[in-house]
């Protein structure tokens, strides 16, 4: 797995999904379906998007009990999906039982990484609403080295942690980076935020980007510009 953009398809439907993703002629970006769009579309989106020759990050972020999650994944490993998630939340009891769950009976399984703390989360909610009384860098390096000690191959985090998280886990630990926005835009509802040229600087192995993307009035030259900043 190389350096890459994964871009976040957080449609509403099968039809707004691929008329966008229509838009990106001989290109078939590494995209992220998330909860909006497979529960709105099931299964069958993953499917269709890996048919059409997509690489997909299934952004489902699993947190339940580890019986539960064990089974979850088990379905999951079914579609042919190349990394999925889950909340390093749910203790490394949960964290184990899911790679049971996701590994396949001839032994191959999609990634797994965990989120550490939402990108939309900063030390203040954090405090307030969890009774999270650490620094916040110190609670992502804590929920990663228990997702690498769990077997997990990464962690979601902020690109702003991405590079302790590497110093901490070492190089080959992924992390997966959103909260990325271009030096010029709008950060909307995310709170810890980072350039894709400075991701690339600090050692994110996989931005994800969404509505930077998305909500541009040319798509295409939004990717292209975060393929060039972070990738080229
Ligand atoms: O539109 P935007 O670039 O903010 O989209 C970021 C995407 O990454 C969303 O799909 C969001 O659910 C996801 N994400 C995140 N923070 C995490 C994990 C996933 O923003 N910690």
């Amino acid at each position: 797995m190389g350096k890459d953009v994964i871009v976040a398809c957080d449609f509403q439907s099968k039809k707004l999904t691929l008329d966008f993703l229509e838009l990106f002629t001989g290109r078939k970006p590494f995209v992220k379906i998330g909860m909006e769009l497979f529960y709105a579309e099931g299964p069958d989106i993953v499917r269709e998007l890996k048919a059409r020759g997509h690489k997909i990050f299934l952004d489902l972020k699993l947190h339940d009990i580890p019986n539960t999650v064990k089974k979850a994944m088990a379905v999951l490993s079914k579609l042919d999906v190349d990394i999925t998630n889950l909340h390093a939340a749910g203790t490394s009891a949960m964290m184990k039982a899911a790679i049971e769950g996701l590994t396949r009976e001839d032994g191959t399984r999609p990634l797994l990484i965990a989120v550490t703390q939402l990108t939309s989360t900063d030390q203040e909610s954090m405090e307030r609403d969890l009774l999270i009384k650490e620094p916040i860098g110190d609670v992502v390096i804590h929920y990663a080295k228990t997702a690498k000690n769990a077997g997990l191959d990464g962690v979601v985090c902020s690109p702003l942690e991405a590079g302790i998280v590497k110093k901490a886990c070492g190089m080959d630990f992924l992390t997966v980076t959103p909260g990325v926005r271009f030096a010029d835009g709008d950060t909307g509802d995310q709170k810890r935020v980072m350039t894709p040229a400075e991701a690339k600087r600090i050692g994110s192995d996989y931005i994800v980007v969404g509505r930077p993307i998305t909500a541009a009035s040319d798509p295409v030259a939004a990717y292209e510009r975060c393929v060039k900043e972070f990738v080229d």
